[in-house]
């Protein structure tokens, strides 16, 4: 066939009819009721709503972190939930990079070591795996201070060591769960401003959730959920590509 199927390109991740229940002894709770999305590699995506409506249900399925009580998961056309546990945690150490509201950085270890982990586990040379760190703690301005340790740095500084670890993999996806909560405004902004930069600069395909509206309306779309459903999915119109 000479046609190719134009809404298909460019697609990183995709969801049909997603759809979580949680059982909680007798009571089964709705989480997710139906979640249909497509994402554009290069899209720098924040998910709201109020609490409760299924903004991390929603992350951790993206994320390979949980399976679906029923619809599928597509990243890179590959319908992650027909993985076995191996392949889909294969699949998340290659495909998915992570941030989180609380940073999660090993205390003992220097920010450069705190990089290195997941190219660790992905049997990377040392060093090819030194060379790399560098590389991502650079991109996100914190060259001169690859050896100190979580301690010694600031919250954002901190926040950039976590998204510098997610990045070093080169994953199609990050995800981030209220990855600004823990930081003051003016912070907040330098770490927007740093998304902005890495998606440009690298193509970094972004999710992330959060509360914070001013964080939201500097991404390129905005999906809402409410009770378990996409209440509003709003383009701003301000991908660079
Ligand atoms: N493990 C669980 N067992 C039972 N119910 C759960 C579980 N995890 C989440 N829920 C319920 O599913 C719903 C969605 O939860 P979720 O954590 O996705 O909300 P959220 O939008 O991230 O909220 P917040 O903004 O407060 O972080 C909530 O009503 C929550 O109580
Ligand atoms: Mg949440």
């Amino acid at each position: 066939m000479l046609l190719k199927n134009r809404s298909e390109d460019g697609v990183v991740l995709k969801t049909i009819n997603l759809r979580k229940d949680y059982v909680a002894g007798k009571e089964v709770y709705s989480a997710l009721k139906g979640v249909s999305l497509s994402l554009k590699r290069g899209e720098l995506v924040s998910v709201v709503g109020p609490s409760g409506s299924g903004k991390s249900t929603l992350l951790n399925l993206l994320g390979a972190l949980d399976r679906p009580t029923s619809g599928k998961v597509y990243i890179d056309g590959v319908d992650i939930y027909s993985l076995n546990d191996k392949e889909l945690a294969d699949l998340r150490n290659r495909k998915i990079g992570f941030v989180f509201q609380s940073f999660n950085l090993i205390p003992r270890l220097s920010a450069l070591d705190n990089v290195q982990l997941p190219l660790l586990i992905r049997d990377v040379g040392a060093e090819e795996r030194r060379k790399r760190a560098i590389n991502v703690l650079t991109a996100v301005g914190l060259g001169s201070k690859i050896h100190r340790k979580p301690s010694e740095l600031s919250g954002g500084e901190q926040q950039r060591v976590a998204i510098a670890r997610a990045l070093v993999t080169n994953p199609s996806i990050i995800l981030g769960d209220e990855i600004t909560g823990n930081l003051d405004s003016k912070t907040t902004q330098e770490i927007v401003e740093l998304l902005q930069e890495l998606n440009k600069n690298f193509n970094t395909t972004f999710i992330i959730v959060t509360h914070n509206m001013d964080v939201a309306n500097q991404t390129h779309r905005i999906i809402r959920l409410r009770d378990g459903v996409v209440e509003k999915d709003i383009s701003l119109g301000k991908t660079h590509f």
